[in-house]
């Protein structure tokens, strides 16, 4: 009995939930683009990118289905964590146009590239309603 009660529990700690099912799924919406320009730093180069994480819902049901976002990427002259990464997720709205490289979140991340020799990812996530 306790063998059976052990292997239920198992089972039930081994199957996937909605949640995994959801985060597993194939979107072909995900992509990113390198969006040029990039900004020439002191120390360090920023490249901007349009990241599409997913697709939400469908147009019918949602204003905005698909979900893109503006991702910095900061990349120190000298790179001494090559595996070690950050991110740094902020609101803000995409339709504002790409990230201001003089605004706070961009001077934070980019002094923490720099600061720690790790690449330094900021990504802005649109908290609008849909
Ligand atoms: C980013 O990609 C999305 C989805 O393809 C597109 O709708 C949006 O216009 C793009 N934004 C920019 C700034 O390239």
């Amino acid at each position: 009995m306790k063998v059976l009660l052990l292997l239920s529990l198992l089972v039930a700690a081994c199957a996937a939930t909605p949640l995994d099912d959801y985060v597993n799924a194939p979107d072909p919406t995900y992509e990113y683009r390198d969006l040029g320009d990039p900004w020439d730093g002191d120390g360090y180069t920023s490249y901007f990118i349009n990241l599409t994480s997913q697709l939400w819902l469908s147009p019918g049901e949602v204003s905005r289905a698909i979900w893109w976002h503006y991702l910095v990427i900061n990349i120190p002259d000298e790179i001494e964590f090559g595996d070690t990464g950050f991110l740094y997720i902020t609101g803000g709205s995409n339709t504002n146009g790409r990230p201001d490289i003089t605004s706070e979140d961009c001077l934070l991340t980019t002094l923490m590239a720099v600061g720690t020799n790790t690449k330094i990812q900021l990504r802005r996530v649109d908290l609008k309603m849909l």
